[in-house]
């Protein structure tokens, strides 16, 4: 279960990049072509939250089965800079993405403007991937 978990995880991470990535790049090209924000447009920012709230659901069941979760957290572990990642970096920062992406395609499901339907992904995709980026175990991930 564990392992599957795991593993999981870790491919779902690709997933979420590239959703991210292509849903930003139309979200500009939509911007700056100033096209109308039609239901494709809509389904373009799918891309890049569907893969992150499932990676989300998966981070959170791995939160409380990996031995690199919340048992982690050991007397101490904020001194200890891999045992603060992971007890404490890593799932704050994603979540925090996490609401940046669902706010950004919430807005641009409800504003009326166009442009600011796209700049609403583009913008608030594009803060949610750097904070992931940010925070991604790199050491670990993706493997050697
Ligand atoms: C956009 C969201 C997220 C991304 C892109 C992401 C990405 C990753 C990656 C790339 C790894 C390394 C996997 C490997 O070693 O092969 C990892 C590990 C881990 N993540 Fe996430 N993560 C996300 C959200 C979360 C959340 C919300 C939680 C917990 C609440 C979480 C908990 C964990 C745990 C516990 C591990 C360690 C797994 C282990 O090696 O046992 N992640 N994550
Ligand atoms: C397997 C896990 C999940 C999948 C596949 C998923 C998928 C989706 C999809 C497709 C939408 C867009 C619906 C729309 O077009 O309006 C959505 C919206 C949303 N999801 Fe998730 N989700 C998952 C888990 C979660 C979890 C665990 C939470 C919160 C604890 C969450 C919170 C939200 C919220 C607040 C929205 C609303 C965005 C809006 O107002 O448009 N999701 N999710």
């Amino acid at each position: 279960m564990y392992t599957g978990l795991q593993h999981f995880h870790s491919f779902m991470a690709y997933l979420v990049l590239l959703g991210l990535i292509i849903s930003i790049v139309f979200a500009f090209m939509g911007m700056s072509g100033n096209k109308p924000f039609t239901d494709k447009d809509r389904k373009r920012g799918l891309l890049g939250l569907i893969p992150a709230h499932l990676q989300w659901v998966l981070g959170v069941i791995l939160y409380f089965l990996s031995p690199k979760g919340i048992d982690m957290a050991t007397e101490g572990f904020m001194k200890v800079s891999e045992q603060r990642f992971y007890v404490l970096e890593h799932p704050l920062t994603m979540i925090i993405a996490l609401i940046l992406i669902t706010v950004g395609y919430a807005r641009s499901k409800r504003l009326q403007d166009d442009k600011k339907r796209f700049s609403s992904i583009a913008v608030f995709y594009t803060l949610a991937l750097i904070l992931i980026l940010a925070r991604i175990p790199w050491g670990e991930w993706p493997g050697n």
